[in-house]
Protein backbone atom coordinates (compact mmCIF):
# COMPACT_ATOMS: atom_id res chain seq x y z
CA UNK A 1 0.00 0.00 0.00
CA UNK A 2 1.55 3.35 -1.16
CA UNK A 3 0.84 6.19 1.28
CA UNK A 4 1.12 10.26 1.10
CA UNK A 5 1.28 12.74 4.03
CA UNK A 6 -0.69 15.79 2.88
CA UNK A 7 -1.05 19.55 4.24
CA UNK A 8 -4.20 21.09 2.83
CA UNK A 9 -4.11 24.68 2.65
CA UNK A 10 -7.48 26.68 3.08
CA UNK A 11 -10.20 25.47 4.91
CA UNK A 12 -12.97 26.40 3.22
CA UNK A 13 -16.16 24.95 1.33
CA UNK A 14 -13.80 21.92 -1.14
CA UNK A 15 -11.06 22.21 1.85
CA UNK A 16 -13.91 20.54 4.44
CA UNK A 17 -15.38 18.57 1.61
CA UNK A 18 -11.91 17.33 1.65
CA UNK A 19 -11.53 16.08 4.93
CA UNK A 20 -14.86 14.61 5.33
CA UNK A 21 -14.34 12.46 2.43
CA UNK A 22 -11.00 11.66 3.06
CA UNK A 23 -12.48 9.98 6.63
CA UNK A 24 -15.55 8.56 5.25
CA UNK A 25 -14.31 7.28 2.35
CA UNK A 26 -11.34 6.14 3.83
CA UNK A 27 -11.26 2.27 3.43
CA UNK A 28 -12.53 2.64 -0.53
CA UNK A 29 -9.81 5.15 -0.96
CA UNK A 30 -7.14 1.98 0.24
CA UNK A 31 -8.97 -1.12 -1.75
CA UNK A 32 -9.27 0.98 -4.95
CA UNK A 33 -6.68 3.79 -4.95
CA UNK A 34 -4.07 1.53 -3.09
CA UNK A 35 -3.27 4.81 -1.29
CA UNK A 36 -3.36 5.92 2.95
CA UNK A 37 -3.62 9.44 2.73
CA UNK A 38 -2.45 10.76 6.29
CA UNK A 39 -3.63 14.20 6.71
CA UNK A 40 -0.81 15.93 8.56
CA UNK A 41 -1.28 19.78 8.73
CA UNK A 42 -4.54 22.43 7.58
CA UNK A 43 -3.76 26.13 7.08
CA UNK A 44 -7.00 28.00 8.30
CA UNK A 45 -7.06 31.38 8.99
CA UNK A 46 -9.81 30.84 11.31
CA UNK A 47 -11.77 28.18 12.62
CA UNK A 48 -14.70 26.92 10.19
CA UNK A 49 -17.47 25.73 11.86
CA UNK A 50 -18.92 23.64 9.91
CA UNK A 51 -15.99 20.81 10.45
CA UNK A 52 -14.11 19.49 13.50
CA UNK A 53 -10.28 18.70 12.48
CA UNK A 54 -9.65 16.82 15.45
CA UNK A 55 -6.27 16.08 16.05
CA UNK A 56 -4.86 17.64 13.00
CA UNK A 57 -2.18 20.49 13.46
CA UNK A 58 -3.51 23.91 12.63
CA UNK A 59 -1.79 26.82 11.22
CA UNK A 60 -2.94 30.03 10.62
CA UNK A 61 -0.31 31.10 8.36
CA UNK A 62 -1.06 28.61 5.16
CA UNK A 63 2.81 28.83 4.34
CA UNK A 64 3.53 27.24 6.92
CA UNK A 65 2.04 24.37 6.08
CA UNK A 66 5.16 23.81 3.47
CA UNK A 67 7.15 23.38 6.55
CA UNK A 68 5.78 20.10 7.56
CA UNK A 69 7.49 16.65 6.79
CA UNK A 70 4.50 16.48 3.52
CA UNK A 71 4.36 14.96 0.35
CA UNK A 72 2.02 17.51 -1.21
CA UNK A 73 0.48 20.82 -0.33
CA UNK A 74 -3.18 20.48 -1.21
CA UNK A 75 -4.09 24.21 -2.40
CA UNK A 76 -7.71 25.19 -1.94
CA UNK A 77 -7.34 29.16 -1.32
CA UNK A 78 -8.63 30.07 -4.27
CA UNK A 79 -7.78 33.22 -5.78
CA UNK A 80 -4.76 33.93 -8.27
CA UNK A 81 -1.57 35.59 -6.52
CA UNK A 82 -1.34 34.55 -3.01
CA UNK A 83 -2.14 30.97 -4.36
CA UNK A 84 0.65 31.26 -7.04
CA UNK A 85 3.28 32.19 -4.49
CA UNK A 86 2.20 29.21 -2.29
CA UNK A 87 2.31 26.86 -4.72
CA UNK A 88 5.67 28.21 -6.24
CA UNK A 89 6.99 28.14 -2.59
CA UNK A 90 5.45 24.75 -2.45
CA UNK A 91 7.49 23.90 -5.32
CA UNK A 92 10.69 25.09 -4.57
CA UNK A 93 10.24 22.87 -1.31
CA UNK A 94 10.39 19.92 -2.96
CA UNK A 95 6.57 19.38 -2.44
CA UNK A 96 4.03 18.21 -5.08
CA UNK A 97 0.94 20.25 -5.29
CA UNK A 98 -2.49 19.27 -6.26
CA UNK A 99 -5.04 22.13 -6.69
CA UNK A 100 -8.58 22.62 -7.47
CA UNK A 101 -7.85 26.40 -8.46
CA UNK A 102 -8.88 26.95 -12.43
CA UNK A 103 -7.37 30.78 -12.28
CA UNK A 104 -4.37 30.10 -11.03
CA UNK A 105 -3.55 27.48 -13.20
CA UNK A 106 -4.78 30.13 -16.74
CA UNK A 107 -3.06 32.70 -15.42
CA UNK A 108 0.13 30.95 -14.60
CA UNK A 109 0.54 27.39 -15.69
CA UNK A 110 3.25 27.72 -17.76
CA UNK A 111 5.29 29.66 -15.18
CA UNK A 112 4.04 26.71 -12.44
CA UNK A 113 5.15 23.36 -14.73
CA UNK A 114 8.34 24.77 -15.29
CA UNK A 115 9.16 25.22 -11.62
CA UNK A 116 7.82 21.71 -10.75
CA UNK A 117 9.65 20.25 -13.64
CA UNK A 118 12.71 22.21 -12.49
CA UNK A 119 12.55 20.73 -9.05
CA UNK A 120 11.20 17.34 -10.19
CA UNK A 121 7.91 17.51 -8.65
CA UNK A 122 4.70 16.90 -9.95
CA UNK A 123 1.26 19.50 -9.96
CA UNK A 124 -1.53 18.11 -10.40
CA UNK A 125 -5.30 19.79 -11.45
CA UNK A 126 -7.68 17.11 -11.94
CA UNK A 127 -10.64 19.34 -10.13
CA UNK A 128 -9.94 22.40 -11.60
CA UNK A 129 -11.91 21.75 -14.66
CA UNK A 130 -15.48 20.11 -14.18
CA UNK A 131 -14.49 19.72 -10.15
CA UNK A 132 -14.38 15.30 -9.84
CA UNK A 133 -15.96 14.59 -13.72
CA UNK A 134 -12.55 13.09 -14.87
CA UNK A 135 -11.59 15.44 -18.27
CA UNK A 136 -7.94 16.17 -17.41
CA UNK A 137 -6.58 12.89 -17.21
CA UNK A 138 -9.02 11.37 -19.53
CA UNK A 139 -7.39 13.63 -22.42
CA UNK A 140 -3.77 13.69 -20.97
CA UNK A 141 -3.75 9.55 -20.30
CA UNK A 142 -6.70 7.76 -22.32
CA UNK A 143 -6.81 9.71 -25.08
CA UNK A 144 -3.17 10.18 -25.61
CA UNK A 145 -3.32 7.55 -29.06
CA UNK A 146 -5.64 10.70 -30.03
CA UNK A 147 -5.74 13.58 -32.34
CA UNK A 148 -8.72 15.51 -30.48
CA UNK A 149 -9.52 18.31 -33.14
CA UNK A 150 -12.08 19.84 -30.96
CA UNK A 151 -13.61 20.09 -27.48
CA UNK A 152 -17.02 21.61 -26.61
CA UNK A 153 -18.52 22.44 -23.19
CA UNK A 154 -20.98 23.79 -20.85
CA UNK A 155 -18.30 23.83 -18.09
CA UNK A 156 -20.02 26.42 -15.75
CA UNK A 157 -22.59 24.82 -13.67
CA UNK A 158 -24.26 28.30 -13.10
CA UNK A 159 -24.64 29.25 -16.52
CA UNK A 160 -26.25 26.39 -17.54
CA UNK A 161 -28.56 26.28 -14.32
CA UNK A 162 -29.94 29.97 -15.00
CA UNK A 163 -30.24 28.62 -18.88
CA UNK A 164 -32.12 25.71 -17.90
CA UNK A 165 -34.69 27.46 -15.61
CA UNK A 166 -35.02 30.30 -18.16
CA UNK A 167 -35.90 27.63 -20.67
CA UNK A 168 -38.37 26.61 -18.48
CA UNK A 169 -40.13 29.75 -18.52
CA UNK A 170 -38.08 31.86 -15.55
CA UNK A 171 -36.69 35.11 -15.69
CA UNK A 172 -32.79 36.12 -15.68
CA UNK A 173 -32.84 38.23 -12.48
CA UNK A 174 -35.22 35.43 -10.15
CA UNK A 175 -33.01 32.54 -11.92
CA UNK A 176 -30.00 33.71 -10.83
CA UNK A 177 -30.88 34.82 -7.24
CA UNK A 178 -32.22 31.10 -6.78
CA UNK A 179 -29.17 30.39 -7.79
CA UNK A 180 -27.26 31.86 -4.75
CA UNK A 181 -29.82 30.75 -2.56
CA UNK A 182 -29.35 27.27 -3.46
CA UNK A 183 -25.35 28.07 -3.06
CA UNK A 184 -24.68 27.32 -6.68
CA UNK A 185 -23.59 31.08 -7.17
CA UNK A 186 -21.29 32.99 -5.65
CA UNK A 187 -22.52 35.84 -3.61
CA UNK A 188 -20.29 38.07 -6.52
CA UNK A 189 -21.60 35.84 -9.55
CA UNK A 190 -19.84 38.01 -12.06
CA UNK A 191 -17.44 35.10 -13.06
CA UNK A 192 -20.11 32.70 -13.63
CA UNK A 193 -22.58 34.38 -15.50
CA UNK A 194 -19.98 36.68 -17.42
CA UNK A 195 -17.83 33.62 -19.04
CA UNK A 196 -14.72 33.97 -17.17
CA UNK A 197 -14.92 30.97 -15.43
CA UNK A 198 -15.78 28.74 -18.27
CA UNK A 199 -12.80 30.52 -20.20
CA UNK A 200 -10.66 29.66 -17.16
CA UNK A 201 -11.43 26.49 -18.11
CA UNK A 202 -11.16 25.88 -21.56
CA UNK A 203 -7.91 27.56 -21.73
CA UNK A 204 -6.88 24.82 -19.58
CA UNK A 205 -8.18 21.82 -21.84
CA UNK A 206 -7.04 23.59 -24.68
CA UNK A 207 -3.42 23.68 -23.14
CA UNK A 208 -3.31 19.62 -22.52
CA UNK A 209 -5.06 19.26 -26.06
CA UNK A 210 -3.29 21.54 -28.30
CA UNK A 211 -0.15 23.19 -26.59
CA UNK A 212 -1.71 26.23 -26.25
CA UNK A 213 0.00 28.68 -23.42
CA UNK A 214 -1.25 29.30 -19.62
CA UNK A 215 -2.09 31.90 -20.17
CA UNK A 216 -3.87 31.84 -23.07
CA UNK A 217 -3.07 34.72 -25.78
CA UNK A 218 -6.35 37.40 -25.47
CA UNK A 219 -9.87 35.60 -26.69
CA UNK A 220 -13.12 36.38 -27.18
CA UNK A 221 -15.36 35.92 -23.99
CA UNK A 222 -19.15 36.70 -23.49
CA UNK A 223 -21.85 35.56 -20.88
CA UNK A 224 -25.10 35.02 -20.48
CA UNK A 225 -26.61 38.30 -18.73
CA UNK A 226 -27.81 39.54 -21.80
CA UNK A 227 -30.01 36.80 -22.89
CA UNK A 228 -33.82 37.12 -22.01
CA UNK A 229 -36.72 33.94 -21.31
CA UNK A 230 -38.31 35.01 -24.41
CA UNK A 231 -35.31 34.30 -26.81
CA UNK A 232 -35.53 30.83 -25.29
CA UNK A 233 -39.52 30.88 -26.63
CA UNK A 234 -38.10 32.00 -30.32
CA UNK A 235 -34.84 29.79 -29.86
CA UNK A 236 -37.41 26.66 -29.38
CA UNK A 237 -39.88 27.19 -32.25
CA UNK A 238 -37.16 26.53 -34.74
CA UNK A 239 -35.85 23.60 -32.82
CA UNK A 240 -33.00 25.43 -30.85
CA UNK A 241 -32.05 26.09 -26.86
CA UNK A 242 -29.75 28.20 -25.72
CA UNK A 243 -26.43 27.22 -23.74
CA UNK A 244 -22.95 28.89 -22.75
CA UNK A 245 -20.59 27.13 -24.98
CA UNK A 246 -16.97 27.09 -24.52
CA UNK A 247 -14.99 26.04 -27.49
CA UNK A 248 -11.10 24.81 -28.29
CA UNK A 249 -10.82 23.55 -31.79
CA UNK A 250 -7.91 22.87 -34.27
CA UNK A 251 -8.93 22.16 -37.72
CA UNK A 252 -6.80 22.88 -41.30
CA UNK A 253 -3.96 24.28 -39.52
CA UNK A 254 -6.27 27.18 -37.51
CA UNK A 255 -6.15 27.21 -33.72
CA UNK A 256 -10.33 28.81 -32.16
CA UNK A 257 -10.69 29.61 -28.91
CA UNK A 258 -14.30 31.20 -27.37
CA UNK A 259 -16.68 31.47 -24.56
CA UNK A 260 -19.93 32.44 -25.75
CA UNK A 261 -23.78 31.72 -25.45
CA UNK A 262 -25.12 29.64 -28.63
CA UNK A 263 -28.15 29.03 -30.04
CA UNK A 264 -27.76 24.41 -30.54
CA UNK A 265 -30.08 21.83 -31.88
CA UNK A 266 -32.18 21.14 -29.04
CA UNK A 267 -31.58 17.44 -30.08
CA UNK A 268 -28.34 17.69 -29.73
CA UNK A 269 -26.20 16.24 -26.46
CA UNK A 270 -25.46 18.98 -25.17
CA UNK A 271 -28.61 20.73 -25.78
CA UNK A 272 -30.15 17.90 -22.86
CA UNK A 273 -27.60 18.28 -20.09
CA UNK A 274 -29.61 20.52 -17.89
CA UNK A 275 -29.23 22.25 -14.65
CA UNK A 276 -25.99 22.49 -13.12
CA UNK A 277 -24.38 19.90 -15.16
CA UNK A 278 -21.16 20.07 -17.16
CA UNK A 279 -21.13 18.66 -20.22
CA UNK A 280 -18.39 18.07 -22.68
CA UNK A 281 -17.67 16.64 -26.14
CA UNK A 282 -14.43 15.66 -27.63
CA UNK A 283 -13.77 15.21 -31.63
CA UNK A 284 -10.86 12.74 -31.81
CA UNK A 285 -9.64 10.90 -35.24
CA UNK A 286 -9.50 7.24 -33.69
CA UNK A 287 -12.45 7.19 -30.88
CA UNK A 288 -14.89 9.98 -33.07
CA UNK A 289 -16.85 11.93 -30.86
CA UNK A 290 -16.87 10.78 -27.11
CA UNK A 291 -18.73 12.69 -24.47
CA UNK A 292 -18.57 13.21 -20.86
CA UNK A 293 -20.61 14.80 -18.37
CA UNK A 294 -21.55 15.26 -14.36
CA UNK A 295 -21.40 17.02 -11.92
CA UNK A 296 -18.81 20.59 -12.21
CA UNK A 297 -19.09 21.99 -8.69
CA UNK A 298 -20.25 20.73 -4.88
CA UNK A 299 -17.86 19.56 -2.15
CA UNK A 300 -17.87 16.00 -3.02
CA UNK A 301 -17.36 16.31 -6.56
CA UNK A 302 -14.17 18.48 -6.03
CA UNK A 303 -12.97 15.91 -3.31
CA UNK A 304 -13.22 13.28 -5.68
CA UNK A 305 -11.09 15.15 -8.20
CA UNK A 306 -8.64 16.15 -5.46
CA UNK A 307 -8.19 12.74 -4.13
CA UNK A 308 -8.11 10.88 -7.89
CA UNK A 309 -4.72 13.09 -8.11
CA UNK A 310 -3.39 11.92 -5.04
CA UNK A 311 -3.96 8.31 -6.01
CA UNK A 312 -2.54 9.29 -8.85
CA UNK A 313 0.79 10.81 -7.76
CA UNK A 314 0.91 7.90 -4.98
CA UNK A 315 0.80 5.13 -7.42
CA UNK A 316 2.61 6.89 -10.89
CA UNK A 317 6.04 5.82 -10.79
CA UNK A 318 8.01 8.39 -12.67
CA UNK A 319 9.75 11.06 -10.78
CA UNK A 320 9.72 12.96 -13.57
CA UNK A 321 6.68 16.00 -14.23
CA UNK A 322 4.47 15.04 -16.51
CA UNK A 323 2.77 18.58 -17.19
CA UNK A 324 3.12 19.85 -20.65
CA UNK A 325 5.28 22.93 -21.40
CA UNK A 326 4.37 25.46 -23.80
CA UNK A 327 7.59 25.54 -25.90
CA UNK A 328 6.21 27.35 -29.08
CA UNK A 329 3.93 30.55 -29.51
CA UNK A 330 0.81 29.18 -30.74
CA UNK A 331 -1.60 31.71 -32.24
CA UNK A 332 -5.31 31.36 -32.24
CA UNK A 333 -7.41 32.82 -35.26
CA UNK A 334 -8.84 36.04 -34.96
CA UNK A 335 -12.59 35.86 -33.63
CA UNK A 336 -13.67 38.29 -36.29
CA UNK A 337 -12.37 36.39 -38.50
CA UNK A 338 -14.78 33.32 -37.55
CA UNK A 339 -18.01 32.76 -39.20
CA UNK A 340 -21.35 31.83 -37.71
CA UNK A 341 -24.98 31.54 -38.59
CA UNK A 342 -26.89 33.98 -36.28
CA UNK A 343 -29.90 34.22 -34.56
CA UNK A 344 -31.42 37.94 -34.55
CA UNK A 345 -34.42 39.22 -32.33
CA UNK A 346 -34.78 42.70 -33.51
CA UNK A 347 -37.14 44.93 -31.33
CA UNK A 348 -38.90 47.42 -33.75
CA UNK A 349 -41.94 50.34 -33.40
CA UNK A 350 -44.83 48.38 -35.33
CA UNK A 351 -44.77 50.93 -38.07
CA UNK A 352 -45.76 50.27 -42.07
CA UNK A 353 -42.63 49.09 -43.90
CA UNK A 354 -40.47 48.21 -40.81
CA UNK A 355 -39.88 44.68 -41.82
CA UNK A 356 -38.72 45.83 -45.42
CA UNK A 357 -36.30 48.85 -43.76
CA UNK A 358 -34.82 45.92 -41.23
CA UNK A 359 -34.69 43.32 -44.51
CA UNK A 360 -33.11 45.50 -46.73
CA UNK A 361 -30.19 46.78 -43.70
CA UNK A 362 -29.31 42.85 -44.17
CA UNK A 363 -29.03 42.81 -47.92
CA UNK A 364 -27.20 46.09 -47.68
CA UNK A 365 -24.42 44.37 -45.43
CA UNK A 366 -24.69 41.09 -48.23
CA UNK A 367 -26.14 39.07 -45.22
CA UNK A 368 -28.57 36.35 -46.09
CA UNK A 369 -32.00 35.53 -44.47
CA UNK A 370 -32.79 32.09 -43.89
CA UNK A 371 -35.69 33.15 -42.33
CA UNK A 372 -37.58 36.28 -41.04
CA UNK A 373 -40.91 35.98 -38.79
CA UNK A 374 -42.73 38.47 -37.25
CA UNK A 375 -43.69 37.52 -33.90
CA UNK A 376 -46.87 38.94 -31.53
CA UNK A 377 -46.48 42.47 -30.66
CA UNK A 378 -45.07 43.58 -26.79
CA UNK A 379 -46.24 46.51 -24.70
CA UNK A 380 -45.82 49.91 -26.33
CA UNK A 381 -46.42 48.99 -29.89
CA UNK A 382 -43.17 47.52 -30.15
CA UNK A 383 -42.81 44.24 -32.60
CA UNK A 384 -40.42 41.61 -32.30
CA UNK A 385 -38.06 40.09 -35.33
CA UNK A 386 -36.86 36.83 -35.23
CA UNK A 387 -34.09 36.74 -38.18
CA UNK A 388 -31.97 33.45 -39.17
CA UNK A 389 -29.16 34.42 -41.15
CA UNK A 390 -27.13 32.14 -43.30
CA UNK A 391 -23.59 32.20 -42.43
CA UNK A 392 -21.34 35.07 -42.47
CA UNK A 393 -18.10 36.78 -40.60
CA UNK A 394 -17.89 38.23 -36.96
CA UNK A 395 -16.40 41.40 -38.14
CA UNK A 396 -19.67 42.01 -40.79
CA UNK A 397 -21.52 40.75 -37.56
CA UNK A 398 -20.75 43.90 -35.24
CA UNK A 399 -21.45 46.43 -38.48
CA UNK A 400 -24.76 45.13 -38.82
CA UNK A 401 -25.29 45.31 -35.35
CA UNK A 402 -24.82 48.83 -35.54
CA UNK A 403 -26.41 49.61 -38.75
CA UNK A 404 -29.63 48.06 -37.05
CA UNK A 405 -29.37 50.00 -33.76
CA UNK A 406 -29.24 53.03 -35.86
CA UNK A 407 -32.33 53.04 -37.07
CA UNK A 408 -35.03 54.81 -35.90
CA UNK A 409 -37.71 52.64 -35.11
CA UNK A 410 -35.57 49.78 -33.74
CA UNK A 411 -35.59 49.86 -29.51
CA UNK A 412 -33.71 47.14 -29.30
CA UNK A 413 -31.39 44.41 -30.56
CA UNK A 414 -30.24 40.72 -29.93
CA UNK A 415 -28.11 38.25 -31.27
CA UNK A 416 -26.61 34.99 -30.34
CA UNK A 417 -24.11 32.43 -32.64
CA UNK A 418 -25.32 29.73 -34.12
CA UNK A 419 -23.18 26.30 -33.69
CA UNK A 420 -23.37 24.28 -36.12
CA UNK A 421 -20.80 21.73 -36.47
N1 LIG B 1 -16.70 25.11 -4.56
C1 LIG B 1 -16.65 24.31 -5.60
O1 LIG B 1 -17.64 23.65 -5.94
C2 LIG B 1 -15.39 24.19 -6.41
C3 LIG B 1 -15.36 23.29 -7.50
C4 LIG B 1 -14.17 23.15 -8.23
C5 LIG B 1 -13.06 23.90 -7.87
N2 LIG B 1 -13.15 24.78 -6.82
C6 LIG B 1 -11.97 25.55 -6.47
O2 LIG B 1 -11.53 25.17 -5.17
C7 LIG B 1 -10.91 26.28 -4.53
C8 LIG B 1 -11.54 26.52 -3.16
O3 LIG B 1 -12.93 26.81 -3.34
P1 LIG B 1 -13.93 26.88 -2.10
O4 LIG B 1 -15.30 26.81 -2.69
O5 LIG B 1 -13.53 25.91 -1.06
O6 LIG B 1 -13.67 28.36 -1.57
P2 LIG B 1 -13.99 28.91 -0.10
O7 LIG B 1 -15.12 28.17 0.50
O8 LIG B 1 -14.12 30.38 -0.26
O9 LIG B 1 -12.68 28.58 0.76
C9 LIG B 1 -11.48 29.23 0.56
C10 LIG B 1 -10.62 28.99 1.78
O10 LIG B 1 -9.33 29.55 1.55
C11 LIG B 1 -9.04 30.50 2.56
N3 LIG B 1 -8.24 31.57 1.98
C12 LIG B 1 -8.54 32.31 0.90
N4 LIG B 1 -7.56 33.20 0.65
C13 LIG B 1 -6.64 33.01 1.63
C14 LIG B 1 -5.40 33.63 1.93
N5 LIG B 1 -4.93 34.63 1.18
N6 LIG B 1 -4.72 33.18 3.00
C15 LIG B 1 -5.20 32.18 3.75
N7 LIG B 1 -6.36 31.57 3.52
C16 LIG B 1 -7.07 31.97 2.46
C17 LIG B 1 -10.39 30.99 3.04
O11 LIG B 1 -10.24 31.55 4.32
P3 LIG B 1 -11.35 32.56 4.90
O12 LIG B 1 -12.55 31.72 5.15
O13 LIG B 1 -10.71 33.11 6.09
O14 LIG B 1 -11.59 33.59 3.81
C18 LIG B 1 -11.15 29.68 3.03
O15 LIG B 1 -10.81 28.90 4.15
C19 LIG B 1 -11.05 27.44 -5.50
O16 LIG B 1 -9.88 27.56 -6.27
C20 LIG B 1 -12.21 27.03 -6.39
O17 LIG B 1 -12.17 27.62 -7.68
C21 LIG B 1 -14.28 24.92 -6.09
Amino acid sequence: MKSLKIGICGWGNVATGLFNTIKLNYESIQSNGNLDIEIVVIGARRDNPKCNPGEVKIERNIFDVIDHEIDVVVELIGGVEVARELILKAIKNKKHVVTANKAVIFHHGDEIFKEAAKNGVKVLFESSVCAGTPIIKLLTEELAANKVTKIAGMLNGTSNFILSNMEEGAEFSSTLHLAQKEGYAEPDPTFDIEGTDAAHKIGILSSLAFGTSLPPEDFYIEGISKIEKIDFKYAMEIGYTIKHLAVAKFNNGIYELRAHPVLISDSSYLANLKSVRNGIEIETDLLGTLHIAGSGAGQESTASGVISDLVYLANSNESISKNKITTKKIEFIDFLDLTFKYYFCIEAEDLPGVMTSISSIFSENKVGIDSIVQKEELPDNVVPIVIITDSFNERNHRELLNNILNLDSVKNVRSIRIETD
